[in-house]
């Protein structure tokens, strides 16, 4: 294997699928692991390198799926144990490699690790979980809020103390401290590594270990009406400690015990805090998410500082990455325009950094409105009416025009967006305008064109809606022009001193344009040129 296959992670752009929700094959409205096999050529076509798939195994489902029950199995609901071994085989035959997702943190309140542990003081599974006596009053033990609302810490009557739960009540935190679950939990991977698996993309990998002493978090004196309940609370002592870098050092060499596979974290840390998450001497994640930009002010100076203040944090030789949506955050479509999603696509696909897609955005989904009596999330259940609810950014992928958009023959367990009939892959790869053909287009660009991988980032200019850089290795340099407003600009050449062909435009229609000296956006357009810079 050579040196390009085994960093295939910093070369290759990521899939996220979300199994609900892509393909269905037995008609009962859930997406399984066969309804992904049969899309594969899908993917492979679309020109990804990798699928993450978020998780499979069994599962009460009360977070669907984050929730786990076996860490080793695949739920009825998706499939067999065989039909993932399909799943894997098909999808490396065809070049695919395959990332699972690793819930470390919680596991159900139905795993039998829980069961036992919460079964008696005394029995050798108690540790494995965090216990704590009732405070003086009778009440939790501390300030920890979870996630999805109220108290961290649920009272278990059975032996009179209270477990912490970062999530539901339904997800018990295992106790990271305790070398016995870690070493359990390491034997989960090398299971599924030794099934071939490429990595995993780890789960809340920054709350893994607590406080020793569980001392109560601050208030957040910026805490705002109307934001979720839990960040009433800063939670200095519940996440991001010091000693977590050691557990990921671990993961990370269970990872290296296997050739060329990755380890992701999902980490939400301003970016200071997060780029310790490659570790001492990048010994940590290869890749700790980085979701800056599913929080970005969308305008030309926000974005600039963004890539900026990243690019300057990264350690050396660390390799950056980028998201734009996942199965937690509004669709990137509703929160930046459906015009604008195609100048997002760009951004994406021109950054340093390996990109990460989620399933759907290159069809331009959007979130779609839940009905209260259609609302499945156990976070909108929990807090309702105040936006938090992340069903619309999952509901079915969108195949075609049939009564169920090719997902599935029954109703699907979420709605479908109400403009699936024109808002899908067969309808949109048909016309060589649309957004999915700009996908494509720009995953082509970014495969033939190597500054778009390996090149160095160069900010050029962010000013008003105009944010424009370029990417440049060697002699190969391409400028992108990206117009993050709805009006016309125009780019002087004194101001940026470009010049050479149109590669790509946001609008596809302006492949071969020759630029000399000056450049005018549509609004909503962006462009990339093969440019030689005049000095
Ligand atoms: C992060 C996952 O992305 C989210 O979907 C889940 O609800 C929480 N972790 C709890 O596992």
């Amino acid at each position: 294997m050579n040196q390009r296959d085994k960093l295939w992670w910093r070369h290759g752009i990521f899939y996220q699928i979300y199994p609900r929700s892509f393909q269905d094959t037995n008609a009962d409205g859930v997406g399984d692991l066969r309804g992904i096999i049969g899309r594969l050529p899908y993917l492979q076509s679309l020109g990804v390198d990798a699928i993450w798939l978020s998780p499979i195994f069994p599962s009460p489902m009360a977070d669907f799926g984050y929730d786990i029950a076996d860490y080793t199995g695949v739920d009825a609901l998706f499939g067999t144990m065989a039909d993932f071994e399909a799943l894997a085989n098909a999808a490396h035959a065809g070049g695919l490699r395959v990332i699972l997702d690793l819930v470390p943190n919680h596991t159900s309140d139905q795993h039998p690790w829980f069961v036992e542990s919460r079964g008696s003081r005394d029995n050798p599974k108690r540790d494995w979980y965090i216990w704590r006596d009732p405070a003086a009053d009778g009440g939790p033990p501390g300030n920890w809020l979870s996630e999805f609302g109220g108290s961290a810490w649920q009272y278990d009557a059975t032996t009179g103390q209270y477990y912490y739960h970062a999530f539901l009540a339904q997800q018990p935190d295992l106790n990271w401290r305790n070398p016995a679950v870690r070493r359990a939990i390491y034997d989960v991977m090398r299971f599924w590594l030794g099934k071939g698996v490429d990595g995993f993309r780890v789960d809340v990998i920054w709350h893994l270990i607590k406080d020793a002493a569980f001392r109560d978090n601050p208030p957040n004196p910026d805490y705002r009406e109307g934001r979720p309940p839990h960040e009433r609370i800063l939670p200095l002592n519940s996440t991001d400690q010091a000693e977590v870098h050691e557990v990921i050092a671990e993961m990370r060499r269970v990872i290296d015990e296997f050739d060329s596979r990755v380890l992701i974290g999902e980490i939400y840390l301003p970016l200071e805090r997060l780029v310790a998450y490659y570790g001492k001497d990048l010994a940590g994640t290869h890749l700790p998410f980085n979701f800056a930009l599913l929080s970005a002010p969308w305008n030309a100076r926000g974005i600039e500082k963004i890539i900026f203040e990243y690019e300057a944090a990264l350690p050396q030789g660390a390799w950056p990455n980028w998201v734009l949506g996942n199965h937690d955050r509004p669709r990137v479509a509703s929160r930046v325009g459906r015009a604008q999603a195609r100048v997002a696509a760009m951004l994406l696909l021109s950054l340093r950094g390996t990109p990460t897609l989620y399933y759907g955005d290159e069809i331009g989904m959007h979130q779609v409105a839940i009905a209260p009596e259609q609302v499945r999330d156990p976070f909108e259940k929990n807090v309702p009416g105040i936006g938090v609810g992340r069903d619309g950014c999952r509901t079915p992928m969108q195949w075609d025009a049939t009564p169920y958009a090719g997902f599935s023959t029954s109703t699907p367990w979420l709605p479908l967006a109400d403009d699936f009939r024109h808002e899908n892959v067969a309808n949109l790869d048909a016309d060589a305008a649309s957004i999915l053909s700009l996908y494509r287009a720009l995953i082509g660009l970014r495969k033939k064109l190597p500054p778009l991988v390996s090149g160095d980032y160069v900010p050029i200019v962010a000013e008003g809606d105009l944010l424009l850089y370029r990417r440049e290795s060697g002699e190969t340099t391409v400028v992108i022009a990206l117009n993050l407003g709805a009006e016309p600009v125009s780019i002087k050449s004194d101001a940026a001193g470009l010049s050479g062909e149109i590669l790509l435009s946001t609008f596809l229609d302006r492949q071969g344009e020759k630029i000399q000296g000056a450049l005018d956006l549509r609004g909503d357009e962006g462009v990339m040129i093969g440019t030689s810079l005049v000095p």
